[in-house]
């Protein structure tokens, strides 16, 4: 009768931290919903600034990415792994979840709900280049899209102009300008903002739809399929404090969350 040795394991299991990792900062808005719904819960988030953008990168160099550092936030304590980037989920979901021990929860464009609020049925879905050329997007549009018309519209250089500039900034106006304009012509009625950085310039890209097109965006759905994932694990707890840190400059990325958010955490830089 082990019972209060494995009582006190399970407890100790349950207040380590939620492992969650971007290419960027697109991933803080994930964050965000998570501690929304979770305000109890320990996060450490990781954004690999130093290879941002994953958009344009090979699937292989994004899965070697990928894998690294679930590892290193496995090895730091991380009782789940949350992969707050459409890009990594596409090109590396199953390999993280081959190799890692503990619950990966991935996120991907939300075609499903958005072919359900669709009422024309013409859905535009935002995101990288590799996102819309995985076979992960194939497989998702061929099981969920049905009779709707499914626009896809790559958004090359959007996520870095959001990092470099926030969300005001003229190259970023410019790209939605580009973006954006062939959206509202073909008419669509719901948008799906398939990239973790798109959030942070949602009023700009609604600015830019005529009125009543939804945007939807996967923050809040991927918090509460977190949340059921550690119930299921009994894994829930911990003391509602978060860690920052980036393989790149962490000054750097201090200003550019400043920017997005008006918040200035501490961030660390960990060699990955
Ligand atoms: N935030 C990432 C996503 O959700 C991608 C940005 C990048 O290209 O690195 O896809």
């Amino acid at each position: 009768m082990n019972r209060l040795p494995d009582a006190i394991a399970a407890a100790a299991h349950a207040a380590r931290p939620v492992g969650v990792f971007d290419s960027g900062l697109g991933g803080l808005t994930v964050l965000q919903a998570l501690r929304a719904r979770l305000p109890q819960e320990d996060f450490i988030y990781f954004a690999d600034t130093a290879h941002l953008p994953y958009g344009d990168k090979p699937e292989h160099a994004i899965r070697a990415r990928s894998l690294a550092i679930a590892e290193n936030l496995v090895a730091r304590g991380a009782k789940a792994i949350v992969i707050a980037c459409n890009t990594a989920t596409a090109a590396a979901a199953e390999s993280l979840r081959d190799a890692i021990k503990v619950p990966v929860i991935a996120l991907e464009p939300a075609v499903k709900p958005a072919v359900a609020l669709s009422r024309r049925g013409i859905i535009a879905v935002m995101a990288t280049t590799r996102t819309l050329h995985s076979q992960r997007f194939e497989r998702l549009v061929h099981a969920y899209a049905g009779d709707a018309r499914i626009l896809a519209q790559p958004c090359p250089a959007l996520a870095e102009a959001i990092e470099q500039e926030g969300a005001e900034g003229d190259t970023v106006q410019a790209l939605l300008d580009r973006y954006v304009h062939p959206l509202a012509l073909a008419e669509v009625d719901v948008v799906v903002l398939g990239c973790t950085h798109y959030p942070w310039v949602m009023q700009a890209i609604r600015a830019r739809l005529p009125e009543g097109v939804v945007i939807v965006d996967t923050g809040e759905a991927v918090a509460r399929q977190v949340e059921k994932r550690l119930l299921q694990e009994s894994h829930l707890g911990g003391g509602g404090h978060f860690q920052l840190a980036t393989s790149g400059d962490p000054e750097a990325v201090g200003q550019t969350i400043r920017r997005l958010c008006g918040l200035m955490p501490p961030v660390a830089h960990w060699e990955i």
